[in-house]
């Protein structure tokens, strides 16, 4: 009878919480080799990864078990992202180390939580001089900033922001080694975006109920990462940010630090996790990239002044438009397929990859 109970409880606890959309959750497999298999022409799930510097992907990306929340059960992994002074990426003076999702669901419709926790140390920390724009979208309708904002005063600023438009919202000062949890709160059909957060292992809370905004996804801009303007400067020293519990959901909102699958990840915290034999990786030689692997050379670059002035979508077209260097077609595309004015969807890398331009 007891346990009858406990199942039946733990049916409506997983009842309620939010379908998920799409997982960035990583397992005791996922690697840091399997993001070097995403390409243009092979776009596995879950993430896309072609926004880096020059250096092999180990440079700038690393799995373990110490890199997550320890209160996120469900990941048995986070991932550090790093920058450094080699992480431009197409020619641009921005460092950027950014993976985005490989979804198949549209995360652009309806009521979604954008879930994500994020932590720096006191090794590779940030620079508070540096505006950092994270985990934020291609239109910058939302967004976490770091550091001094473009055109702010003085030389440092050690806020973590969250902005809608850019206009600042909520803010704090960013502690070491504290864990910060997000979820952004977006209605795409009231276009309103709110802001749920919380630090360590305490749930989600609303800090911000939804405010107006002009939220838009083609559900492949979702940004996680860092992208550090140069604000007129250069320091090439890495910076390290530690991210877990990266997914989408629909209505109602998740509230566990757990996240959407509690316990899947094994054990809180790494400890007691029976080592069961990992499956042998894939020989990355078996599946040879196509030559048409390369990607758009002038892809999604956000403007460097994104920052200050919110993105005005002011004359509504009728369906979703993409939005300039955004994608607009290709082999498996599924978002938008029409152009803002007044741009025009053009074929950039055959059968896999077109862009408004
Ligand atoms: C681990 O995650 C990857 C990517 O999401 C998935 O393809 C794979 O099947 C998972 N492996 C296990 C053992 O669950």
């Amino acid at each position: 009878m007891k346990r009858i109970i406990a199942g039946l409880s733990l049916f409506v606890a997983s009842a309620r919480a939010g379908t998920v959309l799409w997982s960035g959750i990583f397992n005791s497999s996922a690697t840091v080799a399997n993001f070097d298999k995403w390409s243009w022409s092979n776009q596995i799930p879950p993430y896309q990864w072609y926004i880096h510097g020059s250096g092999p992907t180990s440079e700038y990306l690393a799995l373990s078990p110490s890199y997550k929340n320890p209160a996120d059960t469900s990941d048995a992994q986070g991932i550090k992202i790093t920058i450094d002074g080699t992480a431009f990426w197409n020619g641009q003076t921005m460092e950027r180390s950014e993976i985005i999702p490989q979804a198949s669901a549209s995360l652009g419709t309806g009521h979604l939580y954008y879930h994500f926790s994020l932590m720096t140390s006191t090794t590779n920390p940030p620079n508070p001089g540096f505006e950092h724009q994270i985990a934020f979208f291609e239109s910058h309708f939302t967004e976490i900033k770091y550091g001094l904002i473009s055109g702010e005063a003085g030389t440092t600023d050690n806020l973590l922001r969250w902005d809608v438009g850019g206009v600042t919202q909520w803010s704090t000062q960013l502690k070491a080694g504290n864990w910060y949890n997000f979820a952004y709160d977006i209605d795409f059909s009231g276009g309103t975006i709110g802001l749920w957060a919380s630090s360590g292992s305490a749930p989600l809370t609303q800090v911000v109920a939804g405010v107006k905004g002009s939220p838009s996804t083609n559900s492949a801009d979702w940004h996680i990462g860092q992208l550090r303007l140069p604000n007129g400067g250069t320091n090439a020293a890495p910076e390290d940010w530690y991210w877990s519990g990266i997914f989408v959901e629909q209505a109602p909102i998740t509230t566990s630090i757990a996240g959407p699958q509690p316990g899947a990840g094994g054990g809180g915290g790494g400890g007691g996790t029976p080592t069961t034999t990992p499956a042998p990786p894939k020989t990355t030689t078996t599946t040879p990239p196509k030559s048409t692997t390369k990607p758009p050379t002038t892809s999604s670059a956000p403007p460097t002044s994104a920052s200050s002035k919110p993105v005005t979508t002011s004359s509504t077209a009728p369906g979703p438009t993409q939005t300039h260097y955004g994608q607009c077609g290709g082999n498996g595309w599924t978002g938008p397929t029409v152009c803002a004015s007044p741009y025009t969807c053009t074929v950039v890398s055959g059968p896999y990859y077109s862009q408004c331009l």
